[in-house]
């Protein structure tokens, strides 16, 4: 579980460290890495003696390097203030040229000089902030270039893998240079706060955790419709597609952490082993009960081919076959360019037997909103005003925010916890396989045929249907 940003002062990984940022100018290293990184620093939780080599083929000057961060964290974040800048930026680097098996570029003389100053071998991290095509060689230069000594940590982003043979060629690969204990795949949805907040809320409050189960619950849904669209970065979505972006990644994650059996102890190994077991118990998803669909304006976009058939949507509904979720599903979805944006787990209760029952069945539902800082919604069947007795349905929110400061970005959350050494919410070897192979049959001649959707709607009208009669709660 990640630290709590409220303590300045943990002796975090105090030995000299070097993360060493792949893809360092690059999209993700703008708007997520370099902003959490900085705010570990602004936080006091980096080590203290620490660098940053942002690594790229361009040739970047260090100053430039430091210029560009900067920018990023000025419109991404806040504005530096100067004389915590001052202190960061004296500690960053960049190391130009790529960096490959055969022409490492500059970054081994740039480690060189980190070890320089730092006064001896810094600990190192690889942060593989480029795309998933690129792991494979990065990872190859690392062997080469010995840059992979014990004590060395690695953090792959994902999709790690994009199919089940795809993923275990690139374990096999990251295996050879890495022992598991040092492979850090990041899932940035479990880094939530309000993700996070689905273990405590249930484990900590008897009248969730005592109803977590399919006596009480008659569906889970995982939403998360974007409004966005893929204008920037067309050549990752094309290869890529709603369902290896949202679905095999977080949105498998998220429904392990709502499905896990409760673990030995809150420590690190004990919740990973209960994600990643109930993540075995995926049943591999029924094509027929999965819909992909395609914005319509989709392939009007620079860079995608007229007849692309990626899938800008997907919706599926996932059986887990533990005692604790038989016939209770996990409808998952989450689309491109749909009609809102929302992150949302919804436990649906099942209808309460007493006299109400003939009233008709207006949903209770214990709702967690994965947005910003998060919030907690309870939906309720409450007495309507008035001088009838007639149920009227409620909504009472929980902001997370309001509990106390310090809520972390996800990844200045699992960044951290990178530095801590703690992989409670990275996501093993043995996860992903799993995984990957509950969406295998998705893969493969039984692949849904994309069905079009309108821009700024909700998907295909078939994906309604997955939701049986209670239906989507956002719609
Ligand atoms: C990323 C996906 O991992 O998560 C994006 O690649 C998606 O397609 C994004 O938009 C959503 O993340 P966030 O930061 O909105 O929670």
């Amino acid at each position: 579980m990640a630290h709590n940003a409220c303590v300045p002062d943990s002796d975090v990984a105090p030995q000299p460290t070097a993360l060493i940022l792949y893809g360092g100018t690059g999209d993700l290293a703008k708007r997520m890495v370099l902003p959490a990184i900085y705010d570990l620093f602004a936080r006091g939780l980096l080590p203290s003696q620490f660098k940053l080599v942002g690594n790229g083929r361009g040739d970047v000057a260090h100053e430039d390097f430091r210029e560009h961060i900067h920018e990023v964290l000025t419109e991404f974040a806040s504005e530096p203030e100067p004389e915590q800048w001052k202190a960061f930026s004296a500690n960053v680097l960049f190391a130009g040229g790529g960096f490959k098996d055969d022409d490492p570029g500059s970054l081994l003389e740039v480690i060189a000089e980190a070890e320089r100053d730092l006064g001896g071998s810094p600990a190192l991290i690889h942060y593989l902030a480029i795309p998933p095509v690129a792991f494979e060689e990065t990872t190859k230069a690392i062997l080469t270039h010995q840059l992979n000594q014990p004590g060395t940590k690695a953090v792959y982003e994902k999709p790690y893998g994009s199919s089940l043979d795809g993923f275990y060629a690139l374990d096999e690969l990251v295996h050879s240079v890495f022992d598991e204990e040092q492979i850090y795949r990041i899932d940035h949805f479990l880094g939530k706060e309000a993700t996070q907040n689905l273990l405590l809320t249930r484990f900590g409050n008897r009248m969730f955790s005592d109803l977590w189960n399919a006596e009480h619950i008659e569906q889970v849904q995982i939403d998360v419709p974007e409004t966005l669209d893929i204008a920037d970065r067309a050549g990752f979505y094309d290869a890529t597609g709603a369902g290896l972006d949202m679905v095999v990644t977080h949105l498998f994650q998220v429904a392990a952490e709502v499905a896990m059996e409760p673990p030995l102890s809150m420590g690190a190994e004990d919740l990973q082993a209960a994600r990643e077991s109930v993540v075995a118990a995926f049943r591999p998803l029924d094509p027929a009960e999965v819909v992909f669909g395609q914005y319509r304006s989709y392939r009007e976009t620079e860079g995608i081919p007229e007849d692309s058939t990626t899938d800008t949507f997907a919706a599926a509904r996932l059986w887990i076959d533990t005692a604790r979720w038989q016939g209770v599903p996990f409808l998952l979805r989450t689309g491109k360019k749909m009609a809102t944006g929302a992150q949302r787990v919804s436990l649906v209760f099942r209808p309460s037997d007493g006299p109400l029952h003939s009233m008709g069945h207006i949903p209770n539902a214990l709702i967690f909103d994965l947005k910003g800082s998060g919030a907690i919604e309870i939906q309720l069947i409450v007495k309507k005003p008035g001088p009838d007795v007639v149920p009227a349905e409620t909504c009472t929110s929980l902001n997370l925010a309001n509990v106390a400061d310090g809520a972390m970005s996800p990844y200045t959350s699992l960044i951290f916890d990178v530095l801590d050494g703690n992989r409670s919410l990275f996501t093993s070897s043995a996860g992903l396989e799993a995984a990957f192979k509950a969406y295998a049959p998705l893969q493969g001649d039984q692949r849904p045929k994309v069905q079009i959707y309108e821009d700024d709607s909700w998907g295909p009208a078939a994906a309604d249907a997955l939701a049986g009669d209670t239906g989507w709660l956002l719609r």
